[in-house]
């Protein structure tokens, strides 16, 4: 007996009023609760504003028949569990039933005690199935971070940790090489935090000598040094209240390392020039490319910021170690670009996709977003073929050939007519395959062949 508190509702779908009646009476006795449609026709608008935990739908009706409102239900997109009704001589249409998507079928006349456990079974599989849903929903929402793209472990398990340390006021150090999308998730971290709606500031360190740096960070009062004409807030005092990102922290002065060290313990600094304390309420995020434990035993950075900084420690795997994500991440830039170039590419034919996953990386995400950007530019079809890409992306032998002849004065021309040359031999002259291992169509290869007289 289902308790009220989970009273399910069953829709009834049958033209046969004393049927009808005779399952109603003993449905409601479980405690569902049973609403009757007289025929097929009538489930899809019933279904526009009413809802159904599962469906009751015989087989045999006068206007629309069970098997196409069946189909009528898929196509619309409800996936509410369906019994269907037959009659007992046609086993028939219950598999034709099963096979549309059906979730289990009785025969006429209706065994009311069958009925009830094929009812019961199908509604928990259905709360099973709802529940992972709402499992899964909850996993995608934790795990994914607007724009950042990333299913492969090394990129889940940041992510979760990415998800905890968001909402805490807690420093992260960043690191990675370059391209890896350090800025990316500093700008994430502040996204998903509670300061989201306050300032978010960066600034790059690697970028400023000692005293313009220090002057940017702290500010300074009007004289503090040649050319510092008026008082200016600088990067911490424009955080008040949000978070400042500094990028490139392993290219600051071990003087400026100190000042930053105290801001972080006592919160608070002077301009530069200026006596007055100014205190501040800060979020810190720190990147860098560089080895900051190597530089500690250098002596180039100061071990006691470094404990600050890396709170939490978020390093992110160069490209070549998430190989995964490159279709992923190809896909989106490809989309991306292709909408901001207006071209109607649709995908990468799947010897350049080959290539892009075999290729090193070491500008890691940003060298394959400049990558697919070219690649979207050149294209002149609906497809990313092998020839949109650049040639270091090549295979090895091409890439060999193409250096150990660029002294000679190798041309583009020499090249193509090369590669043509080995894949042809390679497919032991296979014309149609070898176009598409190249990825061009069979008629262009057959002209590339007569015009290099191959
Ligand atoms: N997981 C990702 N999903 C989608 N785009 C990404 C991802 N990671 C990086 N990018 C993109 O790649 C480019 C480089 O990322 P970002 O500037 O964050 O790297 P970085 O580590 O700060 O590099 P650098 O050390 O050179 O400053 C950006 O355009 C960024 O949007
Ligand atoms: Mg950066």
């Amino acid at each position: 007996m289902i308790g009220s508190a989970e009273r399910y509702t069953i829709l009834l779908v049958d033209d046969d009023q004393a049927h009808r009646t005779m399952l109603k009476v003993n449905l409601a006795a479980e405690g569902y609760a049973v609403n009757e449609l007289t025929d097929g026709d009538e489930v899809l608008p019933y279904l526009k504003d009413h809802e159904a935990d599962l469906i009751l739908l015989d087989m045999k009706m006068t206007r629309m028949d069970g098997l196409i409102t069946l189909s009528v239900l898929l196509q619309a997109g409800f996936d509410i569990p369906v019994i269907v009704l037959t009659a007992f001589s046609s086993v028939e249409s219950a598999v034709e039933a099963m096979k549309k998507g059906a979730y289990d079928y009785n025969s006429k006349p209706v065994d009311i005690e069958e009925l009830k456990i094929l009812i019961e079974r199908a509604l928990s599989f259905r709360s099973l199935s709802d529940e992972n849903k709402l499992l899964k929903s909850r996993l995608k929402e934790e795990f994914s971070f607007a724009n950042i793209i990333g299913k492969s472990p090394a990129m889940q398990r940041m992510f979760s940790t990415l998800t905890m340390v968001a909402p805490t006021d807690a420093t992260v150090l960043i690191t990675g090489e370059s391209g890896t999308g350090k800025e990316l998730i500093a700008n994430a971290l502040h996204q998903h935090s509670q300061r989201r709606d306050r300032p978010f500031v960066k600034l790059n360190c690697a970028a400023l000598h000692e005293n313009l740096l220090e002057s940017e960070l702290f500010g300074h009062e009007a004289g503090a040094f040649t050319g510092a004409s008026g008082r200016r807030k600088g990067r911490f005092e424009l955080a008040n209240k949000g978070t400042l990102f500094l990028d490139e922290i392993g290219d600051m002065s071990l003087q400026t390392q100190a000042k930053i060290l105290r801001v972080i313990q006592e919160g608070e600094f002077e301009r530069l020039g200026g006596s007055e304390t100014i205190k501040v309420d800060v979020r810190l995020l720190a990147a860098t490319h560089k080895n900051l434990e190597e530089m500690i035993e250098e002596g180039t950075f100061r071990q006691d910021l470094y404990f600050r900084l890396s709170v939490v420690p978020v390093a992110l795997p160069p490209l070549s170690e998430r190989a995964t994500d490159i279709p992923e991440l190809a896909n989106y830039f490809l989309s991306r670009f292709a909408e901001k170039n207006r071209k109607g590419i649709k995908d990468f034919h799947p010897e350049a996709l080959n290539l892009l996953m075999q290729y090193e990386w070491p500008g890691n995400i940003r060298e394959l977003e400049n990558t697919i950007e070219r690649g979207v530019i050149l294209c002149l079809t609906e497809q990313i073929t092998p020839q949109d890409l650049p040639p270091h992306l090549l295979s090895d032998e091409v890439r060999e050939l193409q250096e150990s002849n660029s002294q000679d004065g190798f041309t583009l021309r020499d090249m193509e007519r090369e590669v043509i040359r080995s894949t042809l031999e390679k497919t032991g002259h296979n014309k149609s395959q070898a176009a598409k291992q190249l990825g061009v169509a069979r008629q262009t290869l057959l002209n590339k062949i007569k015009e290099y007289g191959l």
